[in-house]
Protein backbone atom coordinates (compact mmCIF):
# COMPACT_ATOMS: atom_id res chain seq x y z
CA UNK A 1 0.00 0.00 0.00
CA UNK A 2 1.36 3.33 -0.70
CA UNK A 3 1.13 5.01 2.16
CA UNK A 4 3.04 1.97 4.46
CA UNK A 5 6.74 2.86 4.76
CA UNK A 6 9.58 0.66 6.35
CA UNK A 7 10.84 2.24 8.78
CA UNK A 8 12.68 -0.77 11.07
CA UNK A 9 16.29 1.09 9.61
CA UNK A 10 15.06 4.39 10.51
CA UNK A 11 16.79 5.48 14.01
CA UNK A 12 15.07 8.38 15.27
CA UNK A 13 16.26 9.67 18.83
CA UNK A 14 14.29 10.91 21.66
CA UNK A 15 16.86 12.51 23.70
CA UNK A 16 16.38 16.41 23.48
CA UNK A 17 18.16 17.79 20.89
CA UNK A 18 19.41 20.73 22.64
CA UNK A 19 22.31 18.79 24.44
CA UNK A 20 23.56 17.85 21.54
CA UNK A 21 22.98 21.15 19.05
CA UNK A 22 22.16 25.01 19.60
CA UNK A 23 19.79 25.70 17.19
CA UNK A 24 20.10 29.38 16.02
CA UNK A 25 16.91 30.08 15.89
CA UNK A 26 17.33 34.05 14.49
CA UNK A 27 19.19 32.62 11.62
CA UNK A 28 16.72 30.63 9.23
CA UNK A 29 18.26 29.32 6.20
CA UNK A 30 15.51 29.10 3.98
CA UNK A 31 11.83 28.35 3.74
CA UNK A 32 10.58 26.09 0.98
CA UNK A 33 6.83 25.48 -0.39
CA UNK A 34 5.83 23.27 2.26
CA UNK A 35 6.91 26.32 4.78
CA UNK A 36 8.93 24.01 7.00
CA UNK A 37 11.26 25.99 8.62
CA UNK A 38 15.71 25.32 8.46
CA UNK A 39 17.73 27.06 10.63
CA UNK A 40 21.43 26.94 11.13
CA UNK A 41 22.51 24.50 14.27
CA UNK A 42 25.93 24.02 15.85
CA UNK A 43 26.94 20.85 17.45
CA UNK A 44 28.14 21.97 21.08
CA UNK A 45 30.79 19.54 20.91
CA UNK A 46 32.30 19.91 17.60
CA UNK A 47 31.29 23.45 16.75
CA UNK A 48 30.57 21.83 13.54
CA UNK A 49 27.67 24.10 12.07
CA UNK A 50 24.78 22.08 10.36
CA UNK A 51 21.35 22.88 9.13
CA UNK A 52 17.97 21.47 11.36
CA UNK A 53 14.77 20.94 9.40
CA UNK A 54 11.86 21.64 11.50
CA UNK A 55 8.70 19.43 10.21
CA UNK A 56 5.88 17.74 12.38
CA UNK A 57 5.96 14.51 13.16
CA UNK A 58 3.97 12.21 10.53
CA UNK A 59 4.17 8.94 8.29
CA UNK A 60 4.80 11.49 5.40
CA UNK A 61 7.60 13.22 7.07
CA UNK A 62 8.88 9.70 8.53
CA UNK A 63 8.96 8.72 4.50
CA UNK A 64 11.12 11.48 3.35
CA UNK A 65 13.93 10.91 6.17
CA UNK A 66 13.47 7.09 5.44
CA UNK A 67 14.08 7.43 1.46
CA UNK A 68 16.59 10.26 1.73
CA UNK A 69 19.03 8.17 3.99
CA UNK A 70 18.51 5.24 1.77
CA UNK A 71 20.20 7.61 -1.19
CA UNK A 72 22.71 10.02 0.58
CA UNK A 73 25.63 6.93 0.15
CA UNK A 74 25.83 9.40 -2.94
CA UNK A 75 27.97 12.21 -3.04
CA UNK A 76 25.43 14.41 -4.68
CA UNK A 77 22.74 13.67 -1.78
CA UNK A 78 22.32 15.89 0.69
CA UNK A 79 23.07 13.51 4.30
CA UNK A 80 20.99 13.72 6.92
CA UNK A 81 22.93 13.42 10.08
CA UNK A 82 20.30 12.42 13.12
CA UNK A 83 17.09 12.97 13.65
CA UNK A 84 15.13 13.84 16.80
CA UNK A 85 12.03 13.33 17.90
CA UNK A 86 10.94 15.88 20.45
CA UNK A 87 7.92 17.99 21.68
CA UNK A 88 7.88 21.58 20.76
CA UNK A 89 4.89 24.46 21.29
CA UNK A 90 3.81 25.10 17.38
CA UNK A 91 4.28 28.95 18.22
CA UNK A 92 6.27 30.06 21.97
CA UNK A 93 2.97 31.48 23.36
CA UNK A 94 0.67 28.24 22.45
CA UNK A 95 0.62 25.92 25.02
CA UNK A 96 -0.22 22.91 23.60
CA UNK A 97 3.18 20.86 22.49
CA UNK A 98 3.33 18.84 19.01
CA UNK A 99 5.72 16.31 18.62
CA UNK A 100 8.25 17.26 15.88
CA UNK A 101 11.44 16.22 14.02
CA UNK A 102 14.15 17.68 13.52
CA UNK A 103 15.99 16.78 10.84
CA UNK A 104 19.87 17.47 11.30
CA UNK A 105 21.48 17.85 7.88
CA UNK A 106 24.82 18.73 6.63
CA UNK A 107 24.68 22.41 5.99
CA UNK A 108 24.82 23.61 2.07
CA UNK A 109 26.80 26.93 2.69
CA UNK A 110 25.92 28.00 -1.13
CA UNK A 111 22.24 27.62 -1.35
CA UNK A 112 20.47 26.87 -3.96
CA UNK A 113 21.29 26.14 -7.45
CA UNK A 114 17.67 28.89 -8.46
CA UNK A 115 19.70 31.56 -6.59
CA UNK A 116 22.94 31.15 -8.32
CA UNK A 117 21.26 31.31 -11.47
CA UNK A 118 19.72 34.69 -10.56
CA UNK A 119 23.16 35.84 -8.92
CA UNK A 120 24.90 34.78 -12.60
CA UNK A 121 22.26 36.43 -14.59
CA UNK A 122 22.79 39.82 -12.30
CA UNK A 123 26.53 39.51 -12.92
CA UNK A 124 26.92 38.93 -16.39
CA UNK A 125 23.12 40.58 -17.47
CA UNK A 126 23.01 37.42 -19.34
CA UNK A 127 19.74 34.97 -19.58
CA UNK A 128 21.04 31.27 -18.41
CA UNK A 129 24.25 29.82 -17.34
CA UNK A 130 26.89 28.66 -20.38
CA UNK A 131 26.71 25.23 -21.35
CA UNK A 132 29.75 24.17 -20.05
CA UNK A 133 29.25 25.49 -16.66
CA UNK A 134 25.30 23.38 -17.01
CA UNK A 135 26.66 20.69 -18.18
CA UNK A 136 29.10 20.37 -14.70
CA UNK A 137 25.99 21.06 -12.66
CA UNK A 138 23.63 18.48 -14.95
CA UNK A 139 26.09 15.75 -14.63
CA UNK A 140 25.87 15.79 -10.76
CA UNK A 141 22.63 16.02 -10.90
CA UNK A 142 22.23 13.09 -13.27
CA UNK A 143 24.34 10.92 -10.63
CA UNK A 144 22.17 11.93 -7.93
CA UNK A 145 19.24 10.44 -9.46
CA UNK A 146 20.50 7.86 -11.13
CA UNK A 147 21.05 6.67 -7.00
CA UNK A 148 17.53 7.55 -6.10
CA UNK A 149 16.14 5.89 -9.73
CA UNK A 150 18.41 2.50 -8.53
CA UNK A 151 17.23 2.48 -4.97
CA UNK A 152 13.46 2.47 -6.33
CA UNK A 153 12.62 6.05 -5.57
CA UNK A 154 11.00 8.23 -7.17
CA UNK A 155 11.76 12.24 -5.99
CA UNK A 156 9.11 14.21 -7.60
CA UNK A 157 9.89 17.31 -7.10
CA UNK A 158 13.68 17.57 -9.14
CA UNK A 159 14.10 21.76 -9.58
CA UNK A 160 16.43 24.08 -8.42
CA UNK A 161 14.99 25.45 -5.56
CA UNK A 162 15.74 21.48 -4.27
CA UNK A 163 19.78 21.63 -5.65
CA UNK A 164 22.00 22.99 -3.15
CA UNK A 165 25.18 23.77 -3.41
CA UNK A 166 27.83 22.67 -0.62
CA UNK A 167 29.81 25.60 -0.17
CA UNK A 168 29.66 29.54 -0.35
CA UNK A 169 31.00 31.17 -3.07
CA UNK A 170 32.01 34.82 -3.26
CA UNK A 171 31.21 37.48 -5.92
CA UNK A 172 34.41 36.99 -7.66
CA UNK A 173 34.59 33.05 -7.55
CA UNK A 174 31.54 33.70 -10.00
CA UNK A 175 33.45 36.02 -12.39
CA UNK A 176 35.65 32.63 -12.86
CA UNK A 177 33.99 30.19 -14.92
CA UNK A 178 36.36 27.53 -13.98
CA UNK A 179 35.66 28.30 -10.24
CA UNK A 180 32.15 27.89 -10.69
CA UNK A 181 32.94 24.68 -12.44
CA UNK A 182 34.05 23.07 -9.11
CA UNK A 183 30.69 23.85 -7.36
CA UNK A 184 29.81 20.64 -5.56
CA UNK A 185 25.77 20.19 -6.15
CA UNK A 186 23.51 18.06 -3.71
CA UNK A 187 20.18 17.00 -4.30
CA UNK A 188 17.78 17.74 -1.36
CA UNK A 189 13.92 17.67 -0.05
CA UNK A 190 12.63 14.46 -0.56
CA UNK A 191 9.36 15.58 1.06
CA UNK A 192 7.44 14.15 -2.12
CA UNK A 193 9.92 11.34 -2.91
CA UNK A 194 7.77 8.23 -3.21
CA UNK A 195 9.09 4.24 -3.61
CA UNK A 196 8.08 3.04 -7.35
CA UNK A 197 7.01 -0.13 -6.62
CA UNK A 198 4.23 1.90 -4.41
CA UNK A 199 2.66 2.84 -8.19
CA UNK A 200 2.07 6.15 -7.20
CA UNK A 201 -1.18 8.23 -8.84
CA UNK A 202 -1.38 11.03 -6.71
CA UNK A 203 -0.57 14.25 -7.93
CA UNK A 204 2.03 15.39 -5.78
CA UNK A 205 3.87 18.25 -8.09
CA UNK A 206 5.71 21.60 -8.23
CA UNK A 207 3.12 23.62 -11.02
CA UNK A 208 6.47 24.50 -13.64
CA UNK A 209 8.16 21.10 -13.31
CA UNK A 210 5.40 18.62 -13.60
CA UNK A 211 4.95 16.12 -15.94
CA UNK A 212 1.83 15.47 -18.09
CA UNK A 213 1.07 11.88 -16.52
CA UNK A 214 1.33 13.37 -13.23
CA UNK A 215 -0.99 16.39 -13.86
CA UNK A 216 -3.51 13.76 -15.40
CA UNK A 217 -4.15 12.57 -12.23
CA UNK A 218 -5.13 15.86 -10.37
CA UNK A 219 -8.58 16.13 -10.11
CA UNK A 220 -8.40 20.01 -9.41
CA UNK A 221 -7.33 20.80 -12.88
CA UNK A 222 -10.51 19.06 -14.05
CA UNK A 223 -8.52 16.62 -17.11
CA UNK A 224 -11.55 15.79 -19.40
CA UNK A 225 -8.87 13.20 -20.66
CA UNK A 226 -9.63 10.86 -17.42
CA UNK A 227 -10.91 7.23 -18.16
CA UNK A 228 -14.43 6.63 -16.57
CA UNK A 229 -15.56 3.14 -15.78
CA UNK A 230 -18.39 2.19 -14.38
CA UNK A 231 -19.21 -0.63 -11.15
CA UNK A 232 -22.49 -2.34 -11.48
CA UNK A 233 -22.80 -2.92 -7.40
CA UNK A 234 -26.43 -4.65 -7.19
CA UNK A 235 -29.09 -2.56 -8.04
CA UNK A 236 -26.84 0.02 -7.95
CA UNK A 237 -24.47 2.13 -10.08
CA UNK A 238 -21.36 3.67 -9.34
CA UNK A 239 -18.62 5.42 -11.45
CA UNK A 240 -15.07 5.52 -10.30
CA UNK A 241 -12.03 6.96 -11.88
CA UNK A 242 -9.39 4.84 -12.68
CA UNK A 243 -5.82 7.07 -11.85
CA UNK A 244 -2.37 5.61 -13.69
CA UNK A 245 0.22 4.77 -11.82
CA UNK A 246 3.35 6.88 -12.99
CA UNK A 247 6.79 5.78 -12.72
CA UNK A 248 10.74 7.18 -12.29
CA UNK A 249 10.21 8.90 -15.94
CA UNK A 250 8.52 11.56 -14.47
CA UNK A 251 12.17 13.23 -13.07
CA UNK A 252 13.43 12.58 -16.39
CA UNK A 253 10.70 15.34 -17.13
CA UNK A 254 11.47 17.75 -14.41
CA UNK A 255 15.44 17.09 -15.74
CA UNK A 256 14.43 18.14 -18.63
CA UNK A 257 12.63 21.55 -17.44
CA UNK A 258 15.64 22.01 -15.23
CA UNK A 259 17.97 21.92 -17.97
CA UNK A 260 15.97 24.42 -19.74
CA UNK A 261 15.54 26.86 -16.90
CA UNK A 262 19.64 26.13 -16.39
CA UNK A 263 20.48 27.52 -19.91
CA UNK A 264 17.91 29.88 -20.23
CA UNK A 265 16.44 31.22 -17.45
CA UNK A 266 13.50 30.85 -18.59
CA UNK A 267 11.10 27.83 -18.30
CA UNK A 268 9.98 26.09 -21.24
CA UNK A 269 5.56 25.78 -19.95
CA UNK A 270 4.72 29.37 -17.84
CA UNK A 271 0.90 30.82 -17.68
CA UNK A 272 -0.05 33.22 -20.40
CA UNK A 273 -0.57 36.16 -17.62
CA UNK A 274 2.46 36.91 -14.74
CA UNK A 275 -0.90 37.29 -12.59
CA UNK A 276 -1.60 34.11 -13.22
CA UNK A 277 -0.03 31.16 -10.98
CA UNK A 278 -0.55 27.51 -11.09
CA UNK A 279 -1.41 25.44 -14.19
CA UNK A 280 -3.75 27.09 -16.57
CA UNK A 281 -5.97 25.46 -19.48
CA UNK A 282 -3.32 26.54 -22.25
CA UNK A 283 -0.21 25.84 -19.93
CA UNK A 284 -1.72 22.34 -19.58
CA UNK A 285 -2.11 21.74 -23.16
CA UNK A 286 1.25 22.36 -24.43
CA UNK A 287 2.56 20.39 -21.49
CA UNK A 288 0.40 17.52 -22.68
CA UNK A 289 1.46 17.90 -25.97
CA UNK A 290 5.37 18.74 -25.31
CA UNK A 291 4.67 22.06 -27.08
CA UNK A 292 7.29 24.80 -26.41
CA UNK A 293 9.76 26.69 -27.94
CA UNK A 294 13.37 27.77 -28.38
CA UNK A 295 12.24 31.25 -29.66
CA UNK A 296 13.88 33.26 -26.57
CA UNK A 297 17.11 34.94 -28.40
CA UNK A 298 19.25 33.54 -25.58
CA UNK A 299 18.84 30.13 -27.19
CA UNK A 300 20.68 31.19 -30.47
CA UNK A 301 23.89 30.45 -29.05
CA UNK A 302 22.68 27.05 -27.19
CA UNK A 303 24.24 24.20 -28.91
CA UNK A 304 22.06 21.78 -31.36
CA UNK A 305 22.64 18.40 -29.08
CA UNK A 306 21.70 20.75 -25.54
CA UNK A 307 18.27 21.12 -27.69
CA UNK A 308 18.44 17.50 -28.59
CA UNK A 309 18.76 16.89 -25.37
CA UNK A 310 15.94 18.79 -23.75
CA UNK A 311 13.63 17.98 -26.93
CA UNK A 312 14.22 14.19 -25.66
CA UNK A 313 13.40 14.72 -22.17
CA UNK A 314 10.52 17.16 -22.77
CA UNK A 315 8.61 14.37 -24.56
CA UNK A 316 4.79 14.09 -23.30
CA UNK A 317 4.28 10.35 -24.21
CA UNK A 318 6.49 8.81 -21.18
CA UNK A 319 7.16 6.06 -23.48
CA UNK A 320 9.46 7.95 -26.19
CA UNK A 321 11.06 10.00 -23.51
CA UNK A 322 14.78 9.45 -22.99
CA UNK A 323 15.60 7.43 -20.17
CA UNK A 324 18.51 7.84 -17.65
CA UNK A 325 20.86 5.61 -19.36
CA UNK A 326 20.17 7.78 -22.98
CA UNK A 327 20.92 10.81 -21.30
CA UNK A 328 24.33 9.36 -19.49
CA UNK A 329 25.66 8.77 -22.68
CA UNK A 330 23.79 11.84 -24.95
CA UNK A 331 27.02 13.40 -27.32
CA UNK A 332 25.93 16.83 -25.22
CA UNK A 333 28.22 15.59 -21.71
CA UNK A 334 30.57 14.81 -24.18
CA UNK A 335 31.73 11.29 -23.03
CA UNK A 336 29.89 8.78 -21.08
CA UNK A 337 28.93 9.27 -17.55
CA UNK A 338 29.88 6.07 -15.98
CA UNK A 339 27.56 5.36 -12.73
N1 LIG B 1 21.00 21.59 4.38
C1 LIG B 1 20.69 22.84 4.05
N2 LIG B 1 21.61 23.81 4.13
C2 LIG B 1 21.28 25.09 3.79
N3 LIG B 1 20.07 25.48 3.35
C3 LIG B 1 19.10 24.54 3.25
C4 LIG B 1 19.37 23.18 3.60
N4 LIG B 1 18.24 22.47 3.39
C5 LIG B 1 17.34 23.35 2.93
N5 LIG B 1 17.83 24.60 2.85
C6 LIG B 1 17.12 25.80 2.40
O1 LIG B 1 15.75 25.70 2.77
C7 LIG B 1 14.90 25.64 1.61
C8 LIG B 1 13.76 24.67 1.85
O2 LIG B 1 14.26 23.38 2.12
P1 LIG B 1 13.53 22.08 1.57
O3 LIG B 1 14.14 20.88 2.19
O4 LIG B 1 13.50 22.16 0.08
O5 LIG B 1 12.07 22.29 2.20
P2 LIG B 1 10.62 22.31 1.56
O6 LIG B 1 10.13 20.91 1.65
O7 LIG B 1 9.84 23.23 2.43
O8 LIG B 1 10.71 22.81 0.13
C9 LIG B 1 15.83 25.23 0.46
O9 LIG B 1 15.34 25.67 -0.78
C10 LIG B 1 17.13 25.94 0.88
O10 LIG B 1 17.04 27.32 0.56
MG1 LIG C 1 12.00 22.31 -1.36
Amino acid sequence: MCEEINTTNLEILSTDIHQDYRILWHKRLGKGATQDPIYLATHIKTRKRFAVKMVLDSTQARREISLQRRCQHSPHVLSIVDVYSNAASRISSQSREEQYLYIVLEVMEGGTLLSLLEKFNIITGESGLSEVLTAGYFRQILLALSTLHQQGIIHRDLKPDNILLTHDYSIYDLEDEEVCADFQLQLADFGFAVEEADRPTKAMYTPYYAAPEVLLNDPHLNVHHLQHHSDTVSTTTTTTTTLASYDSRIDLWSLGVTLYILLSSTAPFTPESHTRSGITPSMYECIENGKFSFYHECWEEVSLEAKDLITGLLQADPDKRLSLQQVLEHPWLNNKIEI
